[in-house]
């Protein structure tokens, strides 16, 4: 058998090479060039660039025809909120995130729960097994049409035919196109069926739904150029060992990247969550040393969460520095300022710092609940009860001012908190609320508040 014609791409930009190279000449990437069957179908006779079907001619942008589009609207308010207020006519969504996390959950509820009719392509798993799944979901009044099929040719021939309001294909991983050799998977099958899917979402306006895998550090797995290629990409992400998920916005070319939807798995499907501060927050009766509330946003969301730190004397030589869910770097800024601007001795302690729930924030205003936690810790001592913090924290002790400032006082407000600390910087001239505003400019003048 004659040996297939093989082609290196670039696994960041998709550029293709005939020879191997350890750096790729598009992008610069180094060792990121991967070797494939490629056996691409010949152009017809005579064509050439200005054979296409018609050909566009530039006009004025005041004379571009653009009827306002009416979004498809999900019963899922928390995937209209990402999406930007609901799935654009003609889009292409790419949701990835880590296997077992919920995705095919995800889109299967959406696909069973929404107003439309829609189409679910699958190639991971068999109708019968789809069947069980939406069986736990619970099958609304529509249901959906279900196809298990994997060859691209087909599933367009179909879509044809079946005109459903949107579609969701479950992975893009699984498709193959005839006019590849490659094998499914593989970076060319996926840029060409990806390339292919998209252009027959715009002709036809059908918006898709794609699922991709992701790879082991997390991005999406196939060329980077899929996630330039789509319209917008969403990651499913969590601590498997907790049962909420959260759905974020890497890219959306119609709507904000800064909403997120969080979600609860639970044993029929993933349920919204309205109010995140919930799963966050544990009930408690008496006071601990070493736990600190923070007011923090996720996104542009406010969430009240539970910062907890333990402080103990170092056993080894060096101490350990250990943070779950937050960054390890920012921990040891914190620490330094603590130990140079405030005095206290950290050097031969160890210092472990968690963020309940499994969540990961990387919002600076935590930083004053942290090191409200840590001292706490340290000094054995409880802070008062029903207090939040907000705060970003600067190199010479200075609490610095934060965004979103008010949101977040009425978000801690409405949640029955009876204190809250904030920088000294802050304005928040239109609050009127029944929580009382602490103002500070350096930690260790709140630290006199909070130690006396
Ligand atoms: P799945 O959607 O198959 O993940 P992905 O497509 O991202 O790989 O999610 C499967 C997980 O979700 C599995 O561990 C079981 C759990 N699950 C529930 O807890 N409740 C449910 O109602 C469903 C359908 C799944
Ligand atoms: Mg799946």
């Amino acid at each position: 058998m004659a040996k297939g014609k093989t082609v290196f791409f670039c696994k960041e930009c998709g550029n293709e090479s005939s020879k191997w190279v350890g750096k790729c000449p598009a992008c610069g990437q180094w060792n990121s060039m991967v070797e494939e069957v490629v056996q691409k179908k010949s152009a017809p006779a005579g064509w050439s660039r200005d054979s296409g079907k018609e050909k566009a001619a530039p006009i004025k942008i005041s004379e571009v025809e653009a009827g306002a589009q009416p979004r498809f609207i999900f019963s899922d308010d928390e995937l209209n909120l990402v999406l930007g207020g609901g799935l654009v006519p003609g889009s292409v969504v790419l949701l990835g995130g880590e296997p077992g996390i919920g995705k095919s959950t995800l889109l299967l509820q959406v696909a069973l729960k929404s107003q439309g009719n829609c189409l679910y392509i699958t190639g991971e798993e068999s109708a019968e097994q789809v069947k069980l799944r939406a069986e736990r979901i619970g099958i609304g009044e529509n249901g959906c049409l279900i196809l298990t099929e994997t060859n691209l040719e087909n599933i367009l021939k179909s879509v044809s035919s079946a005109k459903p309001d949107f579609l969701v294909i479950d992975s893009i991983q699984t498709l193959y196109t005839e006019d590849l050799e490659a094998t499914p998977g593989s970076i060319s099958q996926i840029r060409e069926c990806a390339g292919k899917l998209i252009r027959f979402a715009k002709e036809e306006n059908i918006p898709v739904f794609l699922v991709g895998h992701i790879t082991k550090d997390g991005s999406i797995a196939g060329p980077k150029i899929l996630e330039h290629m789509v319209d917008t990409v969403l990651q499913f992400e969590g601590d498997r060992n907790y049962n909420f998920r959260i759905l974020r916005t890497h890219k959306n070319r119609f709507g904000s990247t800064q909403e997120m939807g969080i979600y609860e798995m639970t044993g029929s499907g993933l349920r919204g969550v309205k109010n995140p501060s919930e799963i966050f927050l544990s009930e408690r009766d008496e006071q601990i040393p070493g736990i600190a509330v923070a007011a923090a946003l996720e996104g542009i969301r406010p969430i009240v969460l539970e910062t907890q730190a333990l402080v103990s004397s170092a056993v080894y030589g060096t101490p350990q520095r250990s943070a779950t869910g937050f960054d390890l770097r920012r921990l040891n800024m914190l620490l330094a300022v603590l130990e140079k601007r405030c005095g206290f001795r950290l050097g031969a302690q160890d210092v472990f710092v968690n963020i309940a729930g499994g969540i990961r924030i990387e919002d600076p205003a935590m930083d004053l609940a942290l090191v409200s936690a840590i001292m706490g810790s340290y000094q054995s001592m409880t802070l008062p009860p029903k207090c939040v913090f907000a705060g970003e924290i600067g190199l010479s002790g200075e609490i610095r001012a934060i965004q979103r400032v008010e949101q977040r006082i009425s978000e801690a407000d409405k949640l029955g908190f009876e204190d809250i600390v904030v920088s000294k910087y802050c304005r928040f001239p239109d609050y009127k609320g029944k929580i009382k505003i602490h103002t500070f400019s350096r930690v260790d003048e709140m630290f006199g508040w909070l130690f006396g």
